[in-house]
């Protein structure tokens, strides 16, 4: 019977070149205890000569070779590095298939068991099974041991290094369920659904006599349908069951419904193999009215996400990954877009649960090679079709994927083989799922059509060049277009410079390596508030992905030259998980929810009688402002206007301490919600604010605590600095980041300054099972102190 364990604990880790680190005969009596997932690039240091690549970007528009530092964090992710772990094997296990599961290893991975090779993986996004049983003695301790030889120059942002994702051992009987063999569809018909279920099934030993059962339990844990079948004695095998179900329970937004099918292999009444596979059951229709989800039109309003979780790593956490998910649909956020790579399992098990669709990306380089020196390109024939197999078997069982995307921005789009290449992804696709459709994001949108790289798409995926839409359509009448790529706009959190410009412009470098957050600025291929016109002018077009959701590890554009900028500025969330001013805006758009935000703060020494203009981005389409009680005026929204129609402006206020107070009003002119903003005074307090109320004491549950600098009186001291130092009892801290993207401070420090009043810092439950609580304790330079206690759940 099958037997899974998840190997967590007790890897020994060091960054080594000796070649014969893997043997057992190797002494690794100095090497560090880490827990698995893990990230070794995180720890830095930071430095400008990590990954230092000369390179033109041409979708920059810089084609001149440029030295970047930072493009990858400017962290140390092309090391190499082994991971050995001793492995008990108990005899009575003889007989059994003895597997190792990896979801991921970051990157060029070979897996060693006591001394001889057994298995290996380039990509590091893509899920590998390694069978060990050969190399493995039963009774005894054996030795894994995974190299990791990543290289630079293979990335255009933070990889991170190492086993980042989880891994699990596996005992099988030699029949058994495959890695990823089970595969369920449906096609709904009025209240009821058919379910085709496949199985791959290996029988080892060519037995007789078994049987496959597979069982549907409906979301509430009921069983509502079950059928059976005998297995053949060939070796390996896909059999093919169909089931009814009457009265389905949908997998909507709201109420993401899931079912789960067990699937147990047995002779007679003997189990020999079990798995549960959670699916959902819903319809999803393209058309050029739009996107609909069983049946309801469902603009896409999406973000792009990088994997890394900032301060974190891209070792994966799901509690961080949740926490990123839950603030996004907060802001009215239905989908997510991983670009440019395949994500960790984790993250589409809590889109399944939180109704949020996805868009599953493959690669963001083909054959063509121009985007990085030493990237996928080199090995894409090698590589490709196994990658991208391996993603469509992992991920077509979950209800959230509702897209695959074949690449992102390939350089193949000038090129006349490209169309080949993409008919052979999209058909790779369609072959292991012909119930989805596939994308890919072009952002030279024309030269894709010409080379007809877009006839084998089913979705265009626009990246930016919103001035071209209509063009697009005339040059492709029936294609489907989606905004694979949008906004870009560029700033760092409670950053404001003046003056504020007039209209968008494109950023360039500063000083101070930050960015203004009036939200004016963008890239010189986007004017970010136009692409909510865009998509209003072009009904057509499916939603869009805002270039992203939180601020990343690596690519911090306009900085290429330019140290210390580590880290992006694209993000709606800065790289702590922040809102920026910015967020406000999208929830005004994109929700029905009430909001009203006004910026800049109101804490200007040295501004007293200069032009501090405030700008507000609220549901209402109307404002009322005043400074210390006196009107500025009232604006209204200007539809179809860039500068007016997303948000109210007063550019003529000229600051005096005090109070600045925002009264928005419905269309009638009745104030409905209003938001006043104080000066604040010196630092007088520290806030903690928690994520969360409660934590199990299982070693996995996070809480991530932003501590605030305020003033006597509870305003945010909007340019505190003060250096914070954070403690825990009963839990661990892991790292802070206040998301200052010039900060060369490793993430895992206790202290650092505050960045703009604010740093958050992450705990890591304790592993005991007790209840209890974990204690937070931060003190900030100045003499302040704050305490928190979060309560441990024992489940
Ligand atoms: C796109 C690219 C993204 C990111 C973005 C920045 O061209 O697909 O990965 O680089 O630009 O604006």
């Amino acid at each position: 019977m099958r037997k899974e364990e998840l190997l967590t604990e007790g890897w020994r880790f060091a960054k080594t070149h000796a070649s014969n680190c893997w043997r057992r005969s190797f002494d690794d009596s100095n090497f560090r205890q880490v827990r698995v997932p893990h990230d070794y690039a995180i720890e830095g240091p930071f430095d400008e000569n990590n990954d230092l690549q000369y390179i033109g970007i041409e979708a920059d528009g810089r084609a001149d070779g440029l030295a970047h530092s930072g493009r990858t964090g400017g962290l140390p992710i092309g090391e190499r590095a082994v991971y050995r772990k001793q492995l008990f094997v108990p005899s009575e296990r003889q007989g059994s298939r003895v597997t190792l599961e990896f979801d991921g290893v970051m990157f060029n991975s070979t897996v060693y068991v006591n001394d001889h090779k057994a298995g290996g993986h380039y990509y590091g996004y893509t899920s590998f099974e390694v069978d060990i049983t050969d190399f493995v003695k039963f009774g005894q301790q054996n030795l894994v041991a995974v190299v990791v030889e990543p290289h630079y120059g293979m990335s255009r942002w933070y990889t991170g290094a190492g086993i980042y994702r989880k891994v699990k051992l596996l005992y099988k009987d030699p029949a058994h369920i495959a890695f990823d063999g089970v595969w369920v569809r449906s096609e709904v018909q009025g209240e009821n659904a058919k379910l085709v279920v496949e199985t791959d099934l290996c029988n080892g030993d060519a037995e007789e006599g078994l049987w496959l059962d597979s069982i549907v339990l409906d979301p509430d844990g009921n069983e509502v349908a079950r059928t059976s079948a005998p297995v053949h004695i060939l070796k390996a095998q896909t059999l093919e069951q169909r089931m009814e179900l009457c009265g389905v329970q949908l997998w909507e937004q709201e109420n993401p419904r899931l079912y789960r099918m067990v699937s147990r292999l047995h002779k007679e009444d003997q189990l020999l193999d079990e798995t549960e596979t959670v699916f959902g059951i819903r319809t999803l229709e393209f058309n050029k009215e739009g996107f609909f989800l069983n049946g309801r039109k469902t603009p896409i309003k999406g973000v792009c996400l990088h994997h890394d979780q900032g301060a974190l790593g891209t070792a994966v956490w799901k509690d961080a990954i949740e926490r990123q998910l839950d603030d996004l649909i907060e802001m009215g956020c239905n989908s997510i877009r991983t670009s440019h790579n395949p994500p960790c399992r984790e993250l589409l098990e809590l889109c399944d649960q939180k109704g949020l669709l996805v868009m599953d990306e493959a690669f963001d380089e083909w054959r063509s090679s121009s985007k990085v020196t030493d990237g996928y390109a080199f090995n894409f024939d090698d590589e490709a079709e196994k990658d991208l197999t391996a993603l469509v078997r992992r991920d077509r069982n979950h209800p959230c994927v509702f897209l695959w995307s074949i690449g992102n921005e390939m350089p193949d789009q000038g090129v006349a083989q490209g169309a080949a290449t993409t008919k052979w992804l999209t058909d790779i696709c369609h072959r292991l799922d012909p119930t989805r459709l596939v994308t890919a994001g072009f952002n030279q949108v024309k030269r894709a059509i010409q080379n007809h790289l877009t006839d084998f798409v089913d979705i265009i995926g626009v990246n930016y060049w919103q001035d071209e839409y209509d063009e697009y359509r005339e040059l492709c009448p029936n294609a489907l277009f989606i905004g694979s790529e949008t906004q870009s706009a560029l700033s760092s959190r409670g950053v404001y410079e003046f003056p504020v410009p007039e209209s968008f412009r494109a950023a360039q470098a500063t000083e101070s390596g930050l960015l203004d957050s009036y939200d004016m600025l963008g890239p010189a291929w986007c004017i970010p508030d136009q692409e909510f016109k865009a998509l209003e002018d072009h009904p057509w077009m499916l939603g869009e992905y805002v270039w992203t959701g939180y601020d990343y590890l690596g690519e911090p554009t306009p900085f290429y030259e330019e140290w210390p900028s580590r880290s992006s500025y694209f993000g709606i969330f800065d790289l702590a998980g922040i809102a920026k001013d910015r967020y406000y805006s999208f929830k005004a758009h994109w929700t029905d929810k009430p909001v009203l935000h006004i910026f800049p703060h109101w804490t200007w020494p040295g501004r007293e009688g200069k032009i501090t203009p405030v700008h507000c981005y609220t549901s209402w389409p109307q404002a009322e402002l005043f400074v210390n009680g006196v009107s500025q005026g009232v604006r209204k929204k200007v539809k179809g206007d860039t500068y007016q129609a997303y948000r109210l402006r007063w550019d003529e206020v000229c600051y005096q301490p005090g109070e600045i107070t925002v009264k928005a009003m419905d269309e009638t002119g009745k104030v409905c919600q209003c938001e006043t903003i104080h000066t604040a005074g010196e630092p007088a307090k520290l806030e903690l604010l928690a994520n969360r109320e409660s934590l199990v004491a299982n070693g996995e549950s996070l809480v991530f605590v932003t501590a605030r600098i305020l003033d006597k009186d509870g305003n945010l001291c909007p340019d505190a600095s003060n250096a914070i130092r954070f403690e825990a009892q009963n839990g661990r801290f892991l790292a802070s980041d206040g998301g200052d993207q010039t900060s060369l401070l490793p993430f895992a420090d206790p202290e650092k300054p505050a960045f703009k009043g604010m740093l958050v810092g992450i705990f890591q439950s304790p592993a005991n099972g007790q209840e209890g609580a974990l204690t937070v304790k931060a003190e900030a330079e100045g003499g302040l102190k704050a305490e928190l206690r979060i309560p441990l759940r024992a489940d």
